[in-house]
């Protein structure tokens, strides 16, 4: 059963189409990376850029890759087409080793795996259908076949009515509508995108991951996806992998990766992410506890043994709660995010609330207000 059916037939809840989601690609890797190494001979000597990478992606999930710049992930997603050669190890896809592709095979590799850019790399002096015509024709097919792609293609991403505009005259976030278009002229069953939203603006951004969204869950693609934009990442993507320095520093499933970060090089790029105290609250604050309200800061990790629950918090502390602060997001399915509430309990039940592990993921006491 596709992975789209089951969603439609069965799913209840976000948490229930996650768990559907996985189970159904679980079984099927569709790009397999094992003991990857890359070296750049550079003039100036040998630059390594990926070591010992391993890593699985199934076929149909959204997959991302993070990580600072000059991590290595531009490098990585290049030798899933063999835009770059490995120095190391295999890349398989779907169990073939594309390293031993030659002539036909390897043009047979690129067409079943498109690719869309930060700068959308369209051809300026070439119209839209123009530029959705090269990859076909190239490939020898007929001019009215390709014209029906291209404007059912056109249609998939919005742009109807503009085979005959130049780029030129389009906004960013067409432009990346028409590559994206472009990309999937050869009906590929992999997609990379190598920052392909950041060029664009949040809300173009926005539509952009929509259309990637649905082109996963319609077509069946499997996406891999490079980002900087953590937000991107939280919002579409189901497994993610931090890249540093050209090692893997940790892998999984979003929310977990999201929800507890191991790495530093992660935690520094979500940080971003994480809320500040409010500017107000900080100066309110104060160490010392006389006559105050303690102030607690509750911290969720996805884990949904541990949803926050007020009337549990209230009632653990046998007082009055109030919530100062806060923010919980849902990551495939799992809350996660962080509350800053006051209460005005004794020293010693605050104490043995703490050790109530049921009730948070974390938790201590920030201040007195
Ligand atoms: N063609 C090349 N020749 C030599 N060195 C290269 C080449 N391409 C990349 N590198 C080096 O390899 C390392 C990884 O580069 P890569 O472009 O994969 O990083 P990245 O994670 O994509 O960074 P960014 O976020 O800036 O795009 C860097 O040290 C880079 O300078
Ligand atoms: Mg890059």
């Amino acid at each position: 059963m596709s992975v789209v059916s089951l969603r439609q037939q069965h799913a209840q809840t976000a948490a229930e189409v996650s768990a559907l989601v996985h189970q159904a690609v679980a079984a099927k890797a569709h790009i397999e990376v094992k003991s990857v190494g890359k070296t750049y001979h550079a003039k100036t000597g040998p630059v390594t850029a990926l070591e010992a990478i391993d890593l699985t992606i199934h076929r149909g999930e959204i997959f991302g890759i993070i990580g600072r710049s000059g991590a290595g992930k531009s490098s990585l997603i290049r030798t899933f087409n063999r835009l770059e050669d490995v120095s190391e190890g295999q890349i398989l896809i779907d169990g073939d080793d594309i390293g031993r592709l030659r002539g036909a095979g390897l043009v047979g590799l690129r067409r079943r795996i498109g690719m869309i850019f930060q700068h959308f790399n369209l051809l300026s002096s070439q119209t839209v259908l123009e530029n959705l015509a090269l990859p076909l024709k190239a490939a020898g097919h007929k001019r009215a076949d390709i014209e029906h792609r291209a404007r059912e293609l056109l249609a998939l991403v919005g742009l109807e009515g503009k085979e005959h505009v130049y780029p030129s005259r389009l906004s960013g976030g067409q432009k990346q509508r028409v590559g994206i278009a472009r990309a999937l002229m050869l009906e590929p069953e992999i997609l990379l995108c190598d920052e392909a939203t950041s060029a664009l603006d949040p809300e173009t951004t926005q539509s952009i991951l929509s259309l990637l969204k649905e082109i996963n869950t319609r077509l069946g693609l499997t996406i891999v996806l490079i980002t900087h934009e953590m937000a991107v990442i939280r919002q579409i993507c189901d497994h993610v992998v931090v890249l540093e320095q050209g090692l893997v520093v940790e892998q999984g499933p979003v929310w977990q990766i999201f929800g507890k970060p191991q790495a530093d090089a992660t935690r520094s790029l979500l940080a971003p992410l994480a809320t500040q105290l409010p500017v107000d609250l900080q100066q309110r604050l104060k160490q010392t506890s006389a006559g105050g309200q303690a102030v607690i800061e509750l911290v969720y990790d996805g884990d949904s043994a541990r949803e926050p629950d007020l009337g549990a918090i209230a009632a653990a502390l046998g007082a009055h709660v109030e919530l100062l602060h806060g923010s919980i997001d849902r990551i495939q399915g799992h809350a996660q995010g962080r509350l800053l509430v006051a209460t005005a309990a004794p020293e010693n039940r605050i104490t043995q609330f703490l050790k109530n592990s049921r009730l948070f993921s974390s938790a201590k006491v920030v201040g007195h207000v």
